[in-house]
């Protein structure tokens, strides 16, 4: 392993932009569909390679395809348990995950099924790696408003376990504004409000997400190096970005690594963040992506570094942990090679 590998290896992380159904591996899809009587008929590799996507919708259709395999309360815990076994190896400390559970009530699973099993393969994650995590509701923005305060109506009945709200699914079309009152009535209801903008979409986009929604965060926000005035604003008001670069390859948000904005963003004083975003999908865990990236950019020790320290800056963890998580980052980096 090379001295930067080392280091990204080494650095406790925060992951901020992680949809549990996009760790749904082929060979977990496979078991799921047998054990659920759902004929799938296909193996492994053949699923493997037919991820490959033209854009967004050409990826979504095959990741809500295969969250028709997760059925039962054990197939969401497997999953989750299978998500947090991989932040192990990544050195995650803290991940903040979404959910899309309008994916799954509208196949009939119910509301309580699945976020009961998240919640408590989170709780063991923390008691057997230490892993602390907290959960994201996603609303799914290509359905109506009315079905967003549904869910959330559902939702009411676990407000001490889950710590926000999310906007994903199609951009493109479903501008934040769409979701005003959700998002309103999830500030109503004390949640963290963040909201995928700028993948595909323009940087009117975000700059909705932040002016109508309120959110701490944005996911993706690619797009906001189009407009000097957001970059502006983004670093200003301190609202970091969940970035998730082998997505954005792979999706083609971008058509090559080395025109990835990250080092604008960390430049302009930015709090870019580096994700996997859907990792079973995109090729890569969180390391992963922080290796891309890092050899596409030329990134040094100090950029991966503030990488890691942003991570935890922009995480929902309470003070007193995120200080502590910090120093042990400091710790290292203190004693990290210049490049
Ligand atoms: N973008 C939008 N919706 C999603 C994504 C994404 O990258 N992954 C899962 N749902
Ligand atoms: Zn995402």
């Amino acid at each position: 392993m090379s001295q930067i590998d080392t280091l990204v290896q080494s650095l406790p992380k925060a992951e901020l932009h992680l949809h549990i159904e996009g760790t749904l591996e082929p060979e977990l899809a496979i078991k799921f569909a047998r054990r659920n009587g759902i004929p799938l008929n296909v193996g492994p590799e053949e699923l493997r390679r037919a991820y490959d996507f033209k854009n967004l919708q050409d990826f979504l259709n095959v990741y809500y395809r295969a969250t028709d395999t997760l059925r039962t309360r054990d197939d969401f815990y497997e999953l989750t348990m299978h998500y947090f076994r991989r932040a192990r190896e990544n050195n995650i400390v803290h991940a903040e995950i979404f959910y899309d559970p309008q994916a799954h009530m509208r196949r009939g699973v119910k509301f309580e099924v699945f976020t009961e099993a998240l919640l408590e393969a989170m709780r063991d994650a923390r008691g057997e790696y230490g892993i602390s995590s907290n959960l994201i509701l996603s609303f799914l923005r290509d359905l109506p408003e009315e079905d967003a305060l549904k869910v959330l109506d559902e939702a009411t009945a676990f407000l001490n376990d889950i710590v926000g709200v999310g906007l994903d699914s199609a951009e493109v079309g479903n501008p934040p504004s769409k979701f005003s009152r959700a998002f309103s009535m999830a500030k109503d209801l004390g949640l963290m409000r963040v909201a995928h903008a700028g993948e595909e979409g323009p940087p009117e986009y975000v700059w909705e997400a932040i002016e109508v929604l309120d959110v701490h965060r944005i996911d993706h926000g690619v797009r906001s190096v189009e407009d000097d005035s957001l970059m502006h604003f983004l670093a200003e008001r301190r609202i970091p970005l969940t970035m998730c670069p082998l997505s954005n390859l792979k999706l083609k948000v971008v058509n090559d690594l080395r025109d990835y904005p990250l080092r604008e963003f960390l430049d302009r004083g930015i709090i870019a963040t580096v994700n996997s975003d859907d990792p079973a999908y995109f090729g890569g865990y969180l390391n992963e992506n922080f290796l891309a990236v890092q050899r596409a950019l030329n990134l040094g020790p100090e950029d991966i570094c503030t990488l890691a320290s942003n991570s935890i800056l922009a995480s929902f963890i309470p003070g007193d942990r995120k200080r502590e998580l910090l120093g042990k980052i400091d710790e290292i980096c203190g004693s990290a090679p210049d490049s």
